[in-house]
């Protein structure tokens, strides 16, 4: 896979005014073809930040999801209401959700037979439900090690290739071919070394993608 995929984590970092001025910042952002580009508001601001980013490359996501159909789910997002705000992608098990959500395996298949892309974090490689992925661009895996988030202490290139290389493994012995990212303190120092590793399709950027500047030199570092 030659292409990049950089995806904007803003967790719940920004308000609606911060929100708002990323994304219009993100406007004049240059991407390269090689790039691939997502950002992931809080859901508070998704359909917003939305209508700013449509005409654009970049692809706006959720940052989780809760079911798949309407539902009495309260306080859930269900991918059929992000759908119909055009919302067709969701990040999901994420390590700050999956400490306080049940296990999404189950809402995965449902997902994959409606055709709505996600990005699937895992920290330990039997977090992985190879047996249901499917052959699909549009699935996406994220290695995000706890230890990494938001701490400042990234993974060594070592390590992340030791795991990103497992999986391809994993991975190719079901026959499938998934982009893999990387997450867990990715900043404007460390992320041309991660993005120039042969076994890293993307990263998944939390706390520099809040910032226009530091995100753009992510971005453009490709
Ligand atoms: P971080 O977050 O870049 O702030 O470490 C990464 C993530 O949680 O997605």
């Amino acid at each position: 896979m030659n292409e990049k995929i950089i995806v904007g984590n803003w967790k719940n970092y920004l308000d609606y005014e911060g929100s708002i001025a990323l994304a219009n910042s993100l406007l004049d952002i240059n991407t390269s073809d090689k790039v691939r580009l997502m950002v992931s508001p809080n859901h508070l601001y998704l359909r917003e930040v939305n209508k700013i980013l449509n005409q654009t490359k970049i692809e706006v996501i959720s940052q989780n999801l809760t079911s798949f159909d309407s539902n009495s789910d309260t306080g859930g997002i269900s991918a059929v209401n992000l759908n119909k705000i055009n919302i067709n992608r969701t990040i999901i098990a994420h390590s700050e959700t999956r400490v306080r959500e049940k296990n999404p395996q189950s809402i995965l298949s449902k997902l994959i037979t409606m055709g709505f892309s996600f990005v699937l974090c895992f920290e330990k490689i039997d977090q992985i439900p190879f047996d249901i992925l499917r052959n699909n661009f549009e699935i996406i895996l994220a290695y995000e090690p706890v230890w990494a988030i938001g701490t400042g202490e990234t993974a060594s290139l070592d390590h992340i290739n030791e795991i990103h290389s497992n999986v391809k493994l994993k991975l190719s012995k079901s026959s499938l071919n998934l982009p893999i990212l990387y997450g867990g303190s990715v900043n404007p120092l460390n992320c041309k070394e991660i993005l120039d590793s042969n076994y890293v399709d993307g990263v998944l950027v939390g706390g520099a993608s809040t910032k226009f500047e530091q995100f753009s030199e992510i971005v453009n570092s490709i």
